[in-house]
This record gives structure tokens, sequence and C-alpha cells, in this order.
């Protein structure tokens, strides 16, 4: 990939307007570049593969395959809803592949930020290669690619790294949304009719809970980091916030410390909970919440959730703390 500035000309996509003008543009550019062959995504339901999904589809219609790979570190309700809107909804073809075994068995023990990132990359690659296979005819990959993966150094999307893949597989890549920053795409999504539940989604990371399980993946801690995200998803909604914070979620670490519940003593995890905006996921400012709402979730994510009995919040902007906490 030579060409991976951001042309200086490019206007910042901010209207409607300009958002159909780049649609109208990649819709042109992608079946210029795809003709009649065939495209595979890897569609997570994050914001920006469910864009380059909907361009897709606008854009080749059948002739794109999305593999929707369930690692087992998505969040709670994904899988399903990304079946209902891509399969049901959109009439895409959508291979719905159950890995959850299979990422979490590799990644058992394995505590260091990056090894994980690897393993869940790597992984993905296989699955991808398999489903590949099973299919004829497949040329081309598509990404969801944003600038700032690009500008920013670190394997950021880590599964997007298709350098593993056999000789015989070397797909070429199919990036349309590579110079756009993430605000960017909500305007191209929403354009494109997405609905604006999906547009508005908080981004979500490749690696998924997996990064937020704090060193060593296990099944109960990771279970952990699901149903408190769940909880705090569905406070943010019932309360306003679901599409003014721009992303929000929980983080279980790997130590734990004393409590007490119901007079007796526990040895239990904290829940670490993150609110940030930001325009570009460069730097992050901490959401300022009510006091009372932080109150309320404390209670319940102590409450609801098993094996935790504290909630600690992570008031650090980005810089000093990253977003992620791996
Ligand atoms: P950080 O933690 O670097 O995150 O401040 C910036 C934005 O990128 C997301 N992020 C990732 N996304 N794969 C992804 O697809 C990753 O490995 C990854 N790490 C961070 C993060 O959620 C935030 O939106």
């Amino acid at each position: 990939m030579a060409d991976n500035k951001r042309p200086e000309s490019m206007e910042r996509i901010t209207t409607p307007e300009l958002a159909q003008a780049f649609i109208d543009e990649q819709l042109a550019a992608l079946r210029a570049q795809i003709g009649d062959k065939k495209v595979l995504l890897a569609l997570s339901g994050g914001v920006d593969s469910s864009v380059v999904a909907a361009l897709l589809i606008k854009a080749v219609g059948k002739q794109l395959t999305c593999v929707h790979v369930n690692h087992g570190l998505l969040r709670k309700g994904e899988p399903e809803q990304v079946i209902e809107v891509f399969r049901n909804q959109m009439n895409a073809n959508l291979i719905y592949v159950d890995a959850v075994d299979r990422f979490l068995d590799k990644l058992a023990g394995v505590a260091e930020p990056e090894q994980k990132r690897h393993i869940i990359g790597a992984e993905f690659i296989r699955v991808f290669e398999e489903e590949a296979r099973k299919l004829d005819g497949i040329e081309f990959l598509a990404q969801g690619t944003i600038y700032p993966d690009i500008l920013e150094s670190g394997p950021v999307k880590a599964h997007h790294n298709v350098g593993g893949l056999p000789e015989d597989l070397q797909f070429e890549l199919v990036e349309p949304l590579k110079f756009l920053f993430k605000d960017e795409v909500r305007v191209v999504g929403k354009a494109l009719g997405l609905p604006d539940g999906m547009v508005y989604r908080q981004p979500f990371p490749g690696p998924g809970l997996g990064v937020r399980c704090v060193g060593a993946i296990t099944r109960d801690r990771l279970e952990a980091v699901r149903e408190s995200d769940a909880i705090l998803r569905e406070e943010f909604a019932k309360n306003g916030l679901a599409g003014k914070v721009w992303q929000y979620f929980t983080i279980v670490p790997d130590f734990k410390s004393t409590g007490i519940t119901n007079g007796l003593r526990t040895y239990d995890w904290p829940v670490v909970i993150r609110a940030v905006n930001t325009v570009d996921a460069v730097t992050a400012e901490v959401a300022e919440l009510d006091f009372k709402l932080v109150a309320h979730i404390t209670e319940r994510i102590t409450h609801e959730v098993k094996g935790v009995n504290r909630v600690l919040w992570d008031v650090t902007p980005k810089p000093t703390g990253t977003i992620e906490w791996e």
C-alpha cells in the first residue's frame, strides 16, 4: 500500500451532501476495482465494518460475502444483532462462525497484551482462510480500516493485518474508509441509510472484550466484563447517554480485593468503568456524569455481576491514558 496519506485536497466530511459525494465516488471506485468478482468482509458489527458492508452491499450486492466470527469476545447480544440486521434486514450473504472455544483455548494463560492481540489476529486470519477456501473465487478482502489506524503506531486493528494469509490466498485489499476519521464514518453511515442505532454505536476494538479482560483471559472474568458492560450500556441508554458519550465500557483487572456482602467477607474482582468523549480517538476526555447515576451503576454492577465486589471509575484523559487498558 503505497498511498497511505490522506490527500490534502480532501474536504472533511461533515454534511449529508459531502457524505453523498463520497459515497458516489466510492461506489464507482468499488465497482471499478471489484468488477464482477467476489469480495469477503470481516463483519464485526462495529461502526467501521458495518459502514463498509453497507457500501459494498450497495456497490456489488451478493458479490459480497460477510463473515461474522464469534470469537467469544463480543458484547452481550451482539452476534444475534449482526445476524438480524445484515442477514434478515439487509439481505446480505452472511456466514456466522462460532469460534468461541477455539479462541479461548488459544488465549488461555496468555497475559501479555500484544501477544493476546497477535493470537486473536492470527486466529482471525485462520478462520478467514478456512471460510475463503470454502467459497469459490474470492479475490478481494474488504476492511474497515480508518485513518487513525494508519496514523497511530502500534498494532491497532490487528485482525486487519492479512500478512499471514498463505501465498495462494493473497486477496487484494478493499479499504474504502481508510482516509476517514471516525466522525466522518458516522456521517457516511447515516447517509447510507443505516439505522441510527448502528451509526452512532460506539466503536469496539477488533480484539473485543479480550483487551478489557486484563492479563490472561479466564472465562469467569470474561463473563464479568460482558455482564458489567451490558449493565453499563443499558443504563447509558436509559439515561439518554448512548448517542452522547463516544465510548464507554468496563474493564476487569486481574487482581482481587476484599469486600463484604450480606455480612460475609468477599475476595473478588473490581470492575473499572471508562467513559470518554473524543472526535477522532487520538485524544480523549473523560465524560462528566451525574453522580447519582454513577452510584446507581456501581450498585447494579456490585449486586448483579458474579465475582465482583467493587467499582472503580477511570478519570484519566488520553493522554496520558489510552482509551483501552491494553
Ligand atoms: P486507544 O486505546 O489506543 O484506542 O486509545 C483508540 C481507539 O481504538 C480502539 N482500539 C482498537 N480497535 N483493535 C481495534 O479495532 C485494537 O486492537 C484496538 N485497540 C484500541 C479503541 O477502542 C478506541 O476506540
